[in-house]
């Protein structure tokens, strides 16, 4: 396993979750600390806990900081509540599918465990969050090795938003294939786009790669397109929120912005996602909802109003990226390759149902 870089960015800790708030980043690297299940749910809509997979692990302890002070002892009624409960920490987010599937593993423990007391169910339930946190720590490492072997020593790369150790637990998707590429002794270069409106290549990925110590480059997002036609990116490496069974991929706006424009320049587009972020129950990527979010983030940012008053706007949080501008999908399996539809069946054969 490749060595700790960073500190989690979301643990359990003494009957609390205690999270990074990035919010604050890159300015001030401050902890929150949610004791009750709303504080949590308002941390993910906030973003202070972002990226699926660590929204996923939030969801797990949701549970737990819903169920802590349950003193009741009918099973039925627990389940009842439980079903409230995820439906309550479900409402926070809806397009990293990591959120939901973690809410029905959580679901399937208590069900297939309700003959026993409510405190037994609630110790398996704290077990199967912690297990969620620690497979995400060895899953992240699992795809970083697979996809460091996709970057060329000198080359330079793209991504886009932060896919990396503050969107999981502690090492990242897109970045962790980084993180491993640079243990493994390549050279490479990363042009990380800024990604608004919330900004976080510029605040997240920007700070996550120096401290990492890899040389990145922060471009506006619409730099990127200038950069491919100077063939200064050989590969473009991108997370997801949901990926559908025929490959389309949902990830923060501008990621289809990159594929099209990875697809007229000829440069390999990858995305990197556990199998926690596939949602197989999906044809295509018509059926990810996407998160609409306030006006205010793009009118202007923190305290500064940029737009004028009043004025339209139109704020998606991700776009869907078409699975045939990817050429391939960086997951703990081994590497997807078109066509996608069969070998995404194929390489997730053995695995339960998300
Ligand atoms: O709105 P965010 O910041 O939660 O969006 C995050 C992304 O789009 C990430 O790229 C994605 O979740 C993959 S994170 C490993």
């Amino acid at each position: 396993m490749t060595k700790q870089l960073f500190h989690p960015t979301i643990c359990w800790q003494n009957g609390a979750v205690k999270l990074i708030d990035q919010t604050e980043l890159p300015l001030k690297t401050k902890y929150l600390y949610c004791r009750d299940v709303k504080t949590l749910w308002h941390a993910i809509k906030r973003l202070s806990v972002r990226g699926a997979p660590a929204i996923g692990v939030a969801a797990g302890f949701g549970v737990l900081l819903g169920i802590k002070d349950y003193k009741g002892k009918d099973n039925k009624k627990f389940l009842k509540d439980l079903r409230k409960l995820c439906d309550y920490i479900g409402s926070s987010r809806p397009t990293a599918v990591n959120l939901f599937n973690v809410l029905d593993r959580m679901e399937r423990v208590a069900e297939q465990n309700s003959h026993l007391s409510v405190d037994q169910i609630k110790k398996l339930l704290k077990a199967e969050a912690l297990a969620v946190y620690e497979e995400d720590r060895r899953v992240c490492r699992r795809m970083g090795d697979y996809g460091s072997r996709l970057i060329k020593n000198k080359q330079s790369i793209m991504t886009i938003c932060n896919a990396g150790a503050l969107a999981t637990v502690d090492y990242g998707t897109a970045l962790g294939v980084m993180y491993s590429a640079k243990t493994a002794g390549k050279k490479f270069h990363v042009y990380a786009c800024e990604t608004r409106p919330l900004l976080q290549g510029a605040r997240l990925t920007a700070w996550e790669l120096k401290r990492a110590k890899i040389d990145v480059t922060l471009i506006c997002d619409n730099m990127a397109a200038t950069v491919m036609k100077q063939g200064k990116v050989q590969a473009i490496f991108t997370g997801a929120d949901r990926v559908a069974a025929n490959g389309d991929s949902a990830n923060k706006i501008g990621t289809y912005n990159l594929a099209v424009l990875a697809k007229y320049h000829k440069i390999p587009f990858y995305i990197v996602a556990p199998y926690s972020t596939f949602d197989l129950k999906i044809k295509s990527g018509k059926e990810i909802p996407i998160e609409e979010r306030k006006p205010d983030e793009v009118a202007g940012f923190r305290t500064i109003r940029t737009a004028p008053k009043g004025i339209k706007v139109f704020n998606p949080a991700f776009d869907v990226t078409d699975h045939s501008l990817i050429s391939g999908i960086v997951t703990e399996a081994g590497i997807i390759r078109p066509p996608f539809k069969t070998n995404i069946k194929k390489i997730f054969k053995c695995y339960g149902s998300t």
